[in-house]
């Protein structure tokens, strides 16, 4: 259970939409521990009362004007009914570090207007003054930002030609109703990870269904790489698979991970727990390299890092077969690719795409050593001069996810 307290400083509609989704059952692992307000009249506060429900005034006039004493005061309070989790619904103070730091990622906000559009009061009537067409709600997390933090959830009302900030504010706020316990039932269940700036919704269970399709219809994978020509590939690969796949840039500032097993296996596992414990997400790795018989299997693991540059890569393997005969150039590129749950579950795939080695570069596509590799069939085309459209279905990094497919479309369908 979800230990959670509601701040309010008014008329309480929002609360009273909270108590109704949970007393409907509708949120089914929270638990709301108090209701505190910063005005002691708030009719908030008696539609907690109502209900048996800790009320409390903490009023923000007896700290004159000391805001950091006033929220000190709120989290001394909120601590001592045992709240985790803080939802403002309609509470009109801007929150000081005091209070941010104490319940740091575990407070929400629910405010009229689709943020970042119209922060601040009066949204309502900012959107019918700016003559916007769409209006709506945002739940998000709260920072120190006024009405910034982190989206979780966003509604859309479509503004009427008649109307004005009352009649555009009732309708908002029937969606407020709606979106602010959807939020922190998805919350409640663990179902959302915040990346950055950016909220994913994890696919899974509650009652909001309309709601709850229209954020998480797509599973995210995260794809643990640097890399964007494989995220590119893997993408169109898998495009017809109801997946999210996300890239490692939602995590800025991490180092990438240590890549030191002996083969490909390895290295793919190493990188897809790594990120997947970052994450809590599922995750897909892949280690791939070009294997060249006549260099005693290099550059192998070692692909990547054979020169600094892409070029200086190609033209030290090409330097190094400057002598080898053409039917010595055998070569495949292996592509080991894994996928781990949250809860520690692993499969792998393995594809192997058979060629040799060009004696130059040819060919613009693809990336990394594609111009230099004919792979087998191909009439002396290399890699990089056969399209994306016929690269993705013979090359070593398709052949691997095909291997995974069933399980991914298993993934999709949540059956995994
Ligand atoms: C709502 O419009 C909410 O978006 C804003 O304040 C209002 C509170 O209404 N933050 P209520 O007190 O929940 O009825």
């Amino acid at each position: 259970m979800l230990q959670t307290a509601v701040l309010v400083s008014g008329r309480g509609s929002n609360l009273k939409a909270l108590l109704d989704a949970k007393a409907a059952g509708r949120l089914p692992y929270v638990n709301i521990c108090c209701v505190i307000s910063n005005k002691a009249d708030a009719p908030a506060l008696d539609i907690a009362r109502a209900q048996g429900i800790p009320a409390i005034a903490v009023p923000h006039k007896d700290f004159a004007g000391n805001r950091a004493a006033h929220d000190a005061a709120m989290v001394q309070e909120l601590r001592r009914r045992g709240a985790e989790f803080v939802v403002l619904a309609g509470y009109m103070r801007l929150l000081t570090p005091v209070f941010i730091d104490a319940f740091r990622d575990r407070v929400i906000n629910v405010h009229p207007s689709l943020l970042p559009a119209f922060p601040g009061v009066d949204a309502p009537r900012q959107a019918v003054a700016a003559g916007v067409k769409i209006a709506g709600c945002t739940v998000h997390f709260v920072t120190q930002e006024m009405d910034g933090g982190p989206i979780i959830v966003q509604r859309t009302v479509p503004v009427r030609p008649d109307d004005d900030d009352l009649t555009l504010a009732t309708r908002i706020l029937e969606e407020e109703h709606q979106a602010l316990p959807f939020a922190l039932d998805l919350v409640s269940r663990n179902r959302v990870k915040v990346m950055g700036r950016r909220v994913i919704v994890i696919p899974g269970d509650s009652s909001y269904g309309e709601l709850d399709r229209a954020i998480s219809a797509y599973m995210p994978v995260l794809v643990a790489t640097g890399n964007h020509h494989k995220v590119e590939e893997i993408r169109h690969i898998l495009a017809e698979l109801a997946l999210s796949w996300l890239t490692t840039d939602l995590f800025p500032n991490l180092p990438e991970p240590v890549e030191d097993a002996p083969d490909f296996e390895g290295n793919s596992l190493i990188k897809a727990r790594e990120w997947r414990d970052r994450s809590g997400m599922w995750t897909l790795a892949d280690d791939s390299g070009l294997v060249i018989d006549a260099l005693g299997g290099r550059p192998g693991i070692h692909s990547a890092r054979y020169a600094e540059t892409s070029q200086g890569r190609i033209d030290r393997v090409l330097a190094e077969m400057r002598d080898v005969p053409d039917d010595m150039r055998t070569a495949r590129f292996i592509c080991v690719v894994t996928l781990v749950s949250p809860d520690g579950r692993e499969f792998i795939g393995r594809g192997v795409c058979e060629g040799h080695i060009a004696r130059e570069q040819v060919g613009a596509g693809g990336f990394g050593y594609d111009p230099i590799f004919v792979p087998e069939g191909f009439d002396g085309t290399t890699l990089a001069q056969l399209g994306e459209y016929v690269k993705n279905n013979i090359s070593h990094r398709a052949r691997a996810l095909f291997v995974l497919k069933p399980i991914l479309e298993r993934l999709a369908r949540r059956q995994l």
